[in-house]
């Protein structure tokens, strides 16, 4: 998006302001679908909404043909919402409350289960066709606060010492229809290596079901974690993506002897790119040690920084250079509040607009009101037209829930 067009954003609703591209989306959505064209079996791509959980963005999705992974009964509420058919939506959560299982049951959504013992309260709350997730034990090489199959992991039931295989067995004593099962072996992966090693243990797995328990599945959910360029990191095209599985695929669905459903759930591919993080230069200060640009932004609205030390670039809007090495800093009254550190960029002033890159995913979607600041305003940029998706939080919105 162009700068000129983020300045006047930027000046019109305030910031910070989250921006998101609704052609950038499209095209993302697009470019997946395209790269399975020529798959063996159907495919099945699912966004994963905890990526970017507005309306407008899901409706976008949602009208490119991509079903929902959700992980929440809010997260259900909104694909319904946004049009999303139950059938292409899979509710997937390590651990879910009766409620929870209920209302996915109810709303007739895939379901997985992560540990044997939802399968008893899944059957309580009226399911018949149960899924499961795994945990295939295998490193995704990424940053281990989003590595999610490891043996240490929380998240699957285990093949380790038949753990999955007991889960099965259980779920066919209560007399519940095996659909499929699932796996997510970590998020912002960039080397394909994990997912083969994944997705070969999986479809060995579907054939000890069939051979063992004469079970077919419907699905073989292989998850998302397909990662962005956030730097200069080296990370596999949607192609390479695609064309890493197909031979598994390929080999795996001739050992089975019939075509599962393989789905998809890239939430940072689709969204990550098209989004920005605007704010605003409150002040400058220049130290012996550093120099800050001090923002109106913090990790009250991307996380990422502080949490993950993820790299985000950061740009000054309609100025070029790269003179003066500033840590942008946030608001917030944590020394972590940086969004980013050394970077190199044109002299600052109060009043320039900065701009934080690869925005879209797992940025206002993990916002808080930290430090009581009320969240940001969204805007969706669409065929050069400009609108409001989010209002900005006001102060009253702050105690609304609060009982005094
Ligand atoms: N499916 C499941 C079951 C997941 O848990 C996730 C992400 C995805 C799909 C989508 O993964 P993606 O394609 O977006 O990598 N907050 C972190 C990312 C956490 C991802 C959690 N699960 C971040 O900002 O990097």
């Amino acid at each position: 998006m162009d700068d000129e067009l983020l300045k006047s954003l930027a000046k019109e609703y305030g910031t910070p302001l989250y921006v998101y591209d609704a052609d950038l989306i499209k095209h993302k959505c697009r470019a997946f679908k395209e790269s399975f064209k020529d798959f063996p079996v159907e495919v099945k791509p699912c966004y994963a909404v905890k990526a970017n959980t507005n309306l407008n963005v899901l409706k976008i999705i949602e009208q490119e043909g991509f079903g929902a992974d959700v992980v929440s009964q809010g997260e259900l509420d909104a694909v319904l919402r946004s049009g999303f058919q139950p059938a292409n939506v899979m509710y997937t959560s390590n651990s879910k409350t009766e409620s929870d299982l209920r209302s996915a049951v109810e709303a007739k959504v895939n379901v997985t289960v992560g540990n044997t013992d939802e399968i008893n309260v899944f059957k309580k709350v009226g399911g018949h066709r149960i899924a499961f997730r795994v945990n295939p034990n295998v490193d995704a090489k990424t940053h281990p606060k989003i590595s999610t199959a490891l043996a240490g992991s929380k998240f699957g039931l285990h093949f380790m010492e038949g753990i999955a295989e007991e889960a099965v067995k259980k779920a066919l004593d209560s007399s519940l229809n095996v659909a499929g099962i699932h796996c997510h072996i970590g998020s912002n992966v960039g080397d394909m290596s994990g997912f083969v090693e994944a997705g070969e243990k999986m479809f060995e797995f579907a054939a000890k079901l069939k051979y063992d328990y004469n079970i077919q599945l419907d699905f073989i959910d292989l998850g998302g974690g397909l990662g962005v360029r956030y730097q200069n990191e080296k990370v596999a095209s949607v192609n390479d993506f695609a064309q890493a599985y197909k031979p598994l695929v390929e080999a795996g669905v001739e050992k089975l002897g019939y075509k599962p459903v393989i789905w998809f759930e890239p939430g940072r591919y689709i969204v990550a790119e098209a989004g920005v993080l605007l704010c605003t230069v409150n002040s400058i200060k220049k130290t012996p040690a550093k120099n800050f640009i001090n923002t109106d932004a913090g990790f009250n609205d991307l996380v990422r920084p502080a949490m993950y030390d993820a790299y985000h670039h950061i740009r000054l809007a309609g100025k070029d250079g790269e003179s003066i090495s500033y840590d942008v800093a946030g608001n917030l009254c944590e020394s972590g509040d940086i969004l980013g550190k050394d970077r190199m960029l044109p002299e600052a002033e109060k009043g320039d607009i900065v701009v934080v890159e690869n925005g879209g995913a797992y940025g206002f979607s993990m916002s808080s009101n930290y430090n009581s600041i009320p969240k940001p305003a969204e805007i969706l940029v669409d065929g050069g037209e400009s609108r409001l998706i989010r209002r900005r939080q006001s102060l009253e919105q702050l105690y609304e829930d609060q009982v005094v």
